[in-house]
């Protein structure tokens, strides 16, 4: 079975699943076009029954579109495989940090997913989402874990307020925390620990988040301290442990490293008397960007964490804890593409030709934050063979605002609908209004039809927020 395309694509049918059996189900995460993927009578993409081109006139571009089959196959990937190979309890959170609006968070906790915040607003739209779902405050309080290296205290409070387990990254906050408490007798504040395992991935050093030299968590030789503080503090009710080591990772090694120092650290903070019985073991699978990323899949990666989790609780012979994990880009990453129109062009003899879109990186940051590779395809004219080398800018004033370098397309007019694979994950979520473009709308496609998530914004939306002193009229 081959889920990703052939090593050289010609056309832009080649990108779709190919050789895919009925009986095997794909991983999301492993796939560069949403699983709904499919090219019609006209030669054009459609995703969720949806034809793109369509869309983008319905629609106008950018335009993020999200595939909710995809979304929920992940999302159903990930819970029924913890609760396949783990033998205790699991729960999956999606880190919101990934996307984070309230379709969104409507669709994961409709898969009985729980939710990593990592601010006021991210708390804020979880909440106002699950409410809407018609959530109760306590399964609200349950659902969500709520992350941060320097929570403001008013962040604190409002966590509080909702209930929900914090997870505390540093001296400073467990002091906020102990101090915050006073105000509520008989009333723990639910917590877990954050540790950075001192564990190397080969991932971009700006999304490395374990090795020793990082801004986030206890460093362990902090820990015993850390545990003695708490075993003196009965307002903090400390669950657990988490730890986080980086984005976008195709090994399963670190994580099965991560299990054995977790655990072990489990045990000791169960042997100082506390009651610890939650481990948390991040996020960070992988997704496909290209046909030569090679992530495992989501039944393997949870695989091996939970095989790894168990045989560590054995080795150090601990009952197995509630075993947590935090995906994020793996859940919702390959769900979405984003479509473009085809504008100008520019072609400089023997060096370069430039196809412009009517986006960039105010919609999609990745590629001039970590040069991330992206694929394309031309939505309307997905069997025509690619004719050329071309580099497609995007519209911002800034020479490195570069989409793709050296993409093969077929012959571009304008007007042609460009789609860019794989931009579910931390593009929307980290778009700017640079140059004040404003920000693409967001649909979700399912069954043939689509709904917006996201509208666009408008002009009057880039400047809601100006403030025009009286001073200057004077
Ligand atoms: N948990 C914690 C504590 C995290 O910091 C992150 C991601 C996750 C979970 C989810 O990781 P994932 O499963 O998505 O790999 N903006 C960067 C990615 C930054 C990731 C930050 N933390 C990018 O565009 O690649």
């Amino acid at each position: 079975m081959i889920a990703t395309p052939t090593k050289t694509p010609h056309t832009g049918q080649d990108y779709l699943q190919k050789n895919v059996t009925q009986t095997t189900e794909l991983s999301p995460n492993q796939c560069l076009l949403p699983l709904t993927a499919k090219i019609n009578h006209q030669d054009h993409l459609e995703i969720g029954g949806c034809d793109l081109k369509t869309l983008v006139e319905q629609f106008g571009s950018p335009l993020y579109i999200l595939d909710k089959a995809t979304l929920t196959t992940a999302c159903r990937q990930y819970r029924d495989y913890f609760k396949s190979y783990y033998q205790g309890e699991s729960q999956v959170i999606y880190a919101s940090k990934a996307w984070s609006s309230l379709a969104v968070v409507g669709i994961i906790a409709s898969e009985q997913l729980g939710f990593d915040v990592v601010s006021g607003g991210e708390l804020y739209t979880t909440q106002k989402a699950l409410t809407q779902l018609g959530c109760s405050s306590q399964e609200i309080a349950q659902k969500i874990y709520f992350h941060g290296n320097n929570k403001s205290e008013t962040e604190l409070q409002e966590a509080i307020e909702i209930g929900c387990t914090i997870i505390v990254d540093n001296w400073l906050e467990l002091e906020t925390l102990t101090q915050l408490a006073h105000s509520r007798p008989n009333q723990p504040i639910p917590i877990l620990i954050r540790l950075t395992p001192g564990i190397e991935c080969h991932t971009h050093e700006y999304i490395r988040t374990g090795h020793l030299d990082s801004k986030f968590g206890f460093d362990p030789n902090q820990l015993e301290a850390v545990f003695t503080y708490l075993t003196e503090q009965p307002s903090l009710n400390c669950k657990g442990l988490h730890a986080h080591i980086g984005s976008q990772i195709f090994e399963r090694q670190p994580h099965q490293d991560l299990a054995v120092v977790l655990v072990e650290w489990l045990k000791i903070g169960q042997e100082k008397g506390l009651n610890l019985t939650e481990l948390n073991i991040g996020g960070g699978l992988g997704i496909c960007y290209t046909e030569d990323d090679d992530p495992p899949s989501i039944e393997e990666w949870v695989k091996a964490a939970s095989e790894a989790v168990m045989k560590a609780c054995q080795r150090f012979d601990i009952p197995l804890p509630k075993l947590i994990a935090e995906p994020g880009r793996s859940l919702i990453g390959s769900a979405c593409v984003s479509a473009y129109t085809v504008g100008s062009r520019k072609e400089i003899p023997e060096l370069r030709t430039y196809i412009a879109v009517d986006g960039g990186m105010s919609d999609n940051p990745r590629p001039i934050t970590y040069q991330s590779a992206y694929r394309i395809v031309l939505a309307n004219k997905m069997s025509a063979e690619s004719s050329e080398t071309v580099t497609v800018a995007g519209k911002h004033c800034e020479s490195g605002d570069i989409l793709i370098k050296d993409a093969q397309l077929p012959q571009t007019q304008p007007g042609d609908i460009l789609v860019v694979m794989g931009t579910g994950a931390y593009n929307y979520s980290m778009a700017s209004n640079y140059n004040r473009l404003p920000r693409p709308a967001a649909v979700l496609v399912h069954n043939g039809e689509a709904n917006l998530i996201l509208r666009r914004e408008t002009y009057d939306d880039l400047i809601r927020q100006d403030c025009f002193p009286e001073s200057l009229l004077s």
